[in-house]
């Protein structure tokens, strides 16, 4: 490497064969240095390999930052406990979005347009009408939101600043829509008009749970809840789901289409599918004495259980997120008078895990999901829409990275490459000699 003024060497030279290449780093403003591999092919007829891009970076981004090994998490400079504490989802969604905090005038306008644009179209209700009764929600999530941009053309034309920011509002402000849609169609009831006079999270609780028959009571203790769950998963980086949203985005794809690409990549249980997946866990172990099997299982190579709701790709010390959920948790089971036995499991669950040898090894803590969906079981979420909720929270920052990539003068259309290990090249042989 040679020296540079900045914190660390300008360039690094790679020898490739008899050759000899240097490559520029480039400096984040927080975080580990980056080796610019763009001119490796050219120079050397090399690619490099990274399976699952644990070492790559794939654009740059102003928008969060994560330090892994010490389990900080900031959104546009902010640290999350301060963002969680005092903030709302609401601004923090205008601050992922625009860069900075709203003032007064800037919040009022922001919440007012996104209150204004909750309604669904008349006919995107019959979309619900197709689907079998028993559809999971984040198949009709996915789907309704891809069919936005059959509703929305106004909001197409990408070279347009407004439409770009008009159709980021809209994603914003229908996805609660839409998401209690899919909630109440899946067990057969009316779906919900928005209510305008509610802020973001009391509507969707309204439409959620709201009958015709009884007034609905809007709990202070689980609005707040959830408004943080939602602060909590609002953004995190490349994480799977963001990074599909680029790369669909990269292609010029409407953002329609690249949020609901990336809601099918958060359906998966390694990603957020991970809270559903927790509560069926600790559901399946059932009591504290079960514990110690469960982890034995989880150690196990050749059984392929895992403890949902443990590890993380970046977070080797522990997940910030995580330790605000799980005072949280206490807090919210306390305060609504709810005792859970699945906490107990939980509890011992953790407990357990944190002093064993393989995940202490492997630096496997609890994340944000081991706790979110016993949150959401006693705000009386269903399971099914566990992952919709987090769909919910992360939709900021999808749009966020949406629109930050759309103004990228070094967007291309993300296209990986390979490592082929199929058959050298063969000549194709008749049917009858084969
Ligand atoms: N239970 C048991 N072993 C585990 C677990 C787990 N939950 N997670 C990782 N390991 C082991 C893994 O078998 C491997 O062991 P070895 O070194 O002996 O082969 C080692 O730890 C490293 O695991 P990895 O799979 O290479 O790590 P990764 O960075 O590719 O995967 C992860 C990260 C989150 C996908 C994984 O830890 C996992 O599957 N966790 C359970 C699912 C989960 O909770 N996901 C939510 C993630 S946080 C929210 C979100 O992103 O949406």
């Amino acid at each position: 490497m040679s020296d540079s003024t900045k914190s660390g060497p300008a360039e690094v030279t790679l020898a490739a064969g008899d050759k000899n290449v240097v490559l520029p780093v480039q400096y984040p403003t927080l975080g580990a240095p980056c080796i610019d591999v763009a001119r490796l092919p050219k120079e050397t007829g090399c690619f490099t390999y990274d399976p699952g891009f644990t070492a790559t970076a794939s654009c740059k981004s102003a928008i969060t930052y994560i330090d892994g090994d010490q389990g900080v998490l900031l959104y546009r400079g902010y640290p999350i406990e301060q963002l969680a504490e005092q903030s709302s989802f609401l601004e923090v969604a205008y601050l992922l979005m625009n860069g900075e905090l709203p003032d007064r005038n800037e919040f009022a306008k922001f919440e007012h347009e996104v209150t204004h644009h909750t309604m669904m179209h008349e006919r995107l209700k019959n979309f619900f009408q197709g689907f079998q009764y028993d559809a999971h929600p984040m198949a009709m999530l996915a789907a309704t939101v891809a069919s936005l941009s059959a509703f929305y053309h106004d909001t197409l034309d990408l070279e347009d600043p407004e439409q770009r920011r008009l159709a980021a509002i809209r994603l914003l402000a229908k996805m609660p829509t839409l998401a209690a849609a899919a909630y109440r169609y899946s067990i057969g009831w009316p779906i919900r008009f928005p209510r305008n006079n509610l802020d973001y999270v009391n509507r969707f609780l309204h439409m959620m749970f709201e009958v015709p028959s009884e007034p609905l009571e809007m709990n202070p203790v689980v609005a707040k809840a959830l408004d943080l769950l939602f602060i909590l998963h609002a953004d995190h980086e490349q994480n799977a789901s963001t990074s599909t949203v680029r790369l669909v985005g990269s292609t010029g794809a409407n953002p329609y289409a690249s949020v609901a690409a990336g809601i099918t990549a958060l359906w998966g249980p390694a990603h957020g599918g991970a809270n559903e997946a927790v509560l069926k866990m600790l559901a399946e172990i059932g009591t504290p004495d079960k514990v110690d099997a469960a982890v034995a299982r989880a150690k196990d190579k050749n059984d392929s259980f895992r403890l949902m709701g443990f590890g993380h790709r970046v977070y080797k010390n522990f997940d910030p997120r995580a330790k605000i959920i799980r005072e949280m948790t206490h807090k919210v089971l306390g305060e609504l008078g709810i005792d859970d036995p699945l906490l107990e499991v939980a509890m011992k669950l953790e407990e357990a895990a944190l002093k064993d040898d393989y995940f202490v090894q492997r630096k496997l803590y609890p994340n944000v999901d081991f706790y979110s969906g016993i949150i959401y079981k006693a705000l009386k979420i269903p399971t099914e829409m566990f992952t919709v909720m987090f769909a919910i929270g992360r939709t900021a920052g999808w749009v966020a990275h949406w629109l930050e990539q759309q103004v990228d003068p070094e967007n291309k259309i993300g296209r990986p490459r390979q490592i082929y290990t199929g058959a050298a090249t063969r000549d194709y042989v008749a049917i009858d000699r084969r």
